[in-house]
């Protein structure tokens, strides 16, 4: 995200009316080689999304602070569940997702990176079925729910959610937020999209135009899930929400290497990087797992030790 370019778009955002229809994606599961093969490269590690990816690996490991088992709802190629997953070693992860195109990247790409801690599976994410109620005691979800065809589809997945995780579990949820104008679109869209193939850009607007409102994802957190779970979106512009339960005290070595890894990142990445902090910090967003001591303590009821150990 620029900081200057982006002023015009800001100013729309605040002062525009709400003109643009949610238009869902015409590939819901994302199964087309073509378009896998660009989301996959667009997305790794030292891709555009770089920056997302880091801001939620770090809120992430915030949430999810103390889990065994988690679940990952339409988890693509795994780009960030592999990150995920690296720096939460003691916690396993399961990734979820209907496509089997996207599940062979995934598979691939955990093990060229040496990861032990994650497995997948391939199912619908409105109706998991094979994993009994409380299966999880985390449930996370990025970049995947505006999928979903409609706001009833949304619905059930939060239900499938709550059936699958354990009491006091926790919830991250991430996902694009829609804009109030075309125009805004197109102007993330294409500003993103700078050398990126024509599929890829193609998808971040369908993605964009396909993207339910922070409003009705704030009031369907409400409705389905544990009083304690807030929906926060970058200030401003929502192009970007979260859902999330409170974060326990962080590990302080985690927050080392979030840090460390933050300054690895390439300049622009960096800024991009911090402008998402940013906006989240302003939209309500509090603790920032790249500062030393963040928390947004809760107390951590967790299921007695060995309740998720029993499913395969
Ligand atoms: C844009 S990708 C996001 C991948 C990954 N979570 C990330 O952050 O990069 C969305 C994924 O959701 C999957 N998907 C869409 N609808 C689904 C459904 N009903 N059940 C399972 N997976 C679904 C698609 O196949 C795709 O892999």
């Amino acid at each position: 995200m620029p900081r200057l370019s982006m002023l015009p778009t800001m100013v729309r955002e605040v002062f525009g009316k709400p003109t643009l229809p949610r238009e869902p994606e015409p590939c819901l599961v994302m199964e087309d080689a073509e378009q896998v093969a660009a989301y996959t490269h667009a997305g790794r590690l030292d891709g555009v999304m770089a920056a997302a990816y880091l801001f939620h690996s770090a809120q992430m490991t915030a949430v999810l602070s103390g889990r065994k088992r988690v679940v990952d709802l339409g988890c693509g190629p795994a780009t960030q569940l592999a990150q995920l997953a690296a720096l939460n070693p003691e916690t396993e992860f399961v990734g979820v997702d209907l496509s089997a195109t996207m599940l062979a990247q995934a598979q691939a790409y955990v093990a060229q990176k040496h990861l032990t801690n994650v497995s997948f599976h391939q199912a619908d994410i409105t109706c998991v079925r094979d994993f009994p109620d409380g299966s999880f005691d985390g449930v996370i979800s990025t970049m995947a729910l505006h999928h979903l065809p409609t706001y009833e589809h949304l619905r059930a997945t939060y239900q499938e959610m709550r059936r699958l995780l354990a009491p006091g579990g926790a919830i991250y949820l991430a996902d694009f937020g829609r804009m109030k104008s075309l125009k805004s679109v197109i102007f993330f869209a294409y500003f993103k999209a700078k050398g990126q193939p024509h599929l890829f850009i193609l998808d971040y607007e369908r993605s964009l135009r396909a993207a339910f409102l922070h409003e009705e994802l704030a009031h369907l957190a409400a409705q389905e899930f544990p009083s304690d779970t807030e929906t926060f979106a970058t200030k401003f512009m929502p192009i970007l929400t979260v859902t999330r339960t409170p974060a326990p005290r962080i590990d302080p070595a985690k927050c080392a290497q979030l840090q460390k890894m933050r300054h690895d990142l390439p300049r622009s990445y960096r800024a991009e990087l911090d402008d998402i902090r940013m906006l989240f910090r302003l939209g309500g967003l509090q603790n920032d797992p790249f500062t030393k001591g963040a928390q947004n303590v809760r107390s951590l009821e967790l299921p007695p030790s060995g309740t998720f150990d029993k499913h395969s």
